[in-house]
């Protein structure tokens, strides 16, 4: 019964072009990587500052799991709050410049965990979403059952005529990312800061693409454009720019308490492990003073959008160190994607429902490991497939 179902279900999405599978990393997930024995070009990972494997992260990574040891072992309420997770969210919470952090197992859980805790359908409330925002961000919208409204991607007078439809909730959360996710474009925060404060909405920023990336000290794309302070909760994720692991949300004292006694992405599940906490920190502190790989990786950004550009690419409207090469249908960037793996890059085809039917795409993910040759390289690649009119 189960066997003849599964058969079915992944006939479905096979025919559909859209299986997925997983591949087998065997270096640590740096700018060149190894794959069955080979070395590749690695244009898949959000490793934007080249921190992964760091000596000093590693160095510190151990010293905090001889210290703590590898798992927290309890939830945060029951008996897994370690001084080392209440260091971890003072530094966090000034790294964002609010009163208060917490941080979750993962940035999944944050956003989940947040707008689940906060919007509930009993409360005359409403969520207001970005149009391409993140799954997480929609898992949590979908699991509070409030009413969902959707604007068009980051266009600020779509939005405003949602808020304006919205103005019968007595609650509404306005939801959105600085840096999109698998497009690079930016949300034009300040006017999203100040639309929520005309129309009365709580306004809520992921921030998992820009933190470590934009602003002074790496401290995100709010802080870049002088927002943050209007921004009432950031979201953000050690998982990326920080190559450690966690979520975790900013905000006042208060929403703080709130989240600890009503977020069950919070509540009901073992706390961030003390060792990534400790490990954490140190990526913290790196993160802060590496402007040099900060601006090495903008020059680089911009010299591949301008290069893919001209030579007649789709960049969707990237400004960060997310580079998609929109390819449309399935089977024109599954074709991409094995022709630069054939020669030695792994840049993986993002299909739907990662990315709106019709507009799969190949995401090229900088990192500041990454070399002039390295895109230079991929540039050479990807006209070849111009030529071959494969893409
Ligand atoms: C915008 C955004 N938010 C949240 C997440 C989830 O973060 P994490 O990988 O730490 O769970 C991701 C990434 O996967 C993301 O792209």
């Amino acid at each position: 019964m189960l066997n003849e179902f599964l058969e079915n279900k992944m006939s479905e999405i096979k025919n559909a072009g859209l299986l997925r599978r997983l591949r087998l990393i065997s270096s640590n997930p740096g700018a060149h990587i190894i794959i069955d024995g080979k070395e590749y070009i690695n244009f898949s990972s959000n490793n934007y500052l080249d921190l992964a494997g760091n000596r000093e992260i590693n160095e510190e990574a151990a010293r905090a799991v001889q210290k703590y040891g590898a798992g927290s072992v309890s939830s945060r309420l029951v008996g897994g709050t370690f001084r080392v997770h209440e260091e971890l969210e003072t530094a966090l919470a000034d790294f964002k410049n609010k009163p208060a952090a917490l941080v979750f197992p993962s940035g999944y859980q944050a956003n989940v965990g947040v707008i689940s805790a906060l919007v509930s359908k009993n409360d005359n409330a409403c969520i207001i979403m970005d149009k391409l925002n993140h799954a997480s961000l929609w898992d949590g919208a979908k699991l509070s059952g409030a009413r969902i409204f959707v604007y068009e991607h980051c266009d600020m007078s779509s939005f405003e005529s949602v808020l304006k439809r919205a103005r019968g909730y007595n609650f509404k959360l306005a939801v959105t990312e600085s840096v999109f996710s698998m497009d690079g474009d930016l949300t034009p925060l300040k006017d999203f800061a100040q639309l929520c404060v005309k129309y009365g909405a709580v306004s809520m920023v992921d921030e998992a693409h820009s933190a470590g990336v934009f602003g002074k000290e790496g401290r995100g794309l709010a802080w870049a454009l002088g927002v943050e302070d209007k921004i009432d909760i950031i979201i953000g994720t050690l998982s990326k720019a920080f190559a450690a692991q966690g979520g975790f949300a900013c905000s006042s004292k208060k929403l703080i308490d709130f989240l600890i006694n009503k977020s069950r992405a919070f509540i009901y599940t073992t706390a961030l492990s003390p060792a990534i906490c400790g490990t954490a920190l140190k990526s913290l502190e790196i993160v802060k003073k590496s402007g040099d790989k900060r601006r090495h990786l903008s020059v680089m950004s911009e010299r591949l959008k301008n290069e893919l550009n001209e030579a007649g690419f789709n960049t969707s409207n990237s400004r960060s160190q997310i580079v998609p090469i929109i390819t449309g249908s399935i089977e024109n960037t599954q074709k991409a994607a094995e022709f630069l793996y054939k020669n030695g890059i792994y840049a993986p085809a993002i299909k739907f429902p990662t990315v709106p039917e019709g507009s799969a795409r190949i995401r090229i993910s900088l990192t500041a490991g990454h070399n002039f040759a390295d895109i230079e390289k991929l540039k050479n690649l990807t006209q070849k497939l111009r030529l071959s009119k494969s893409v």
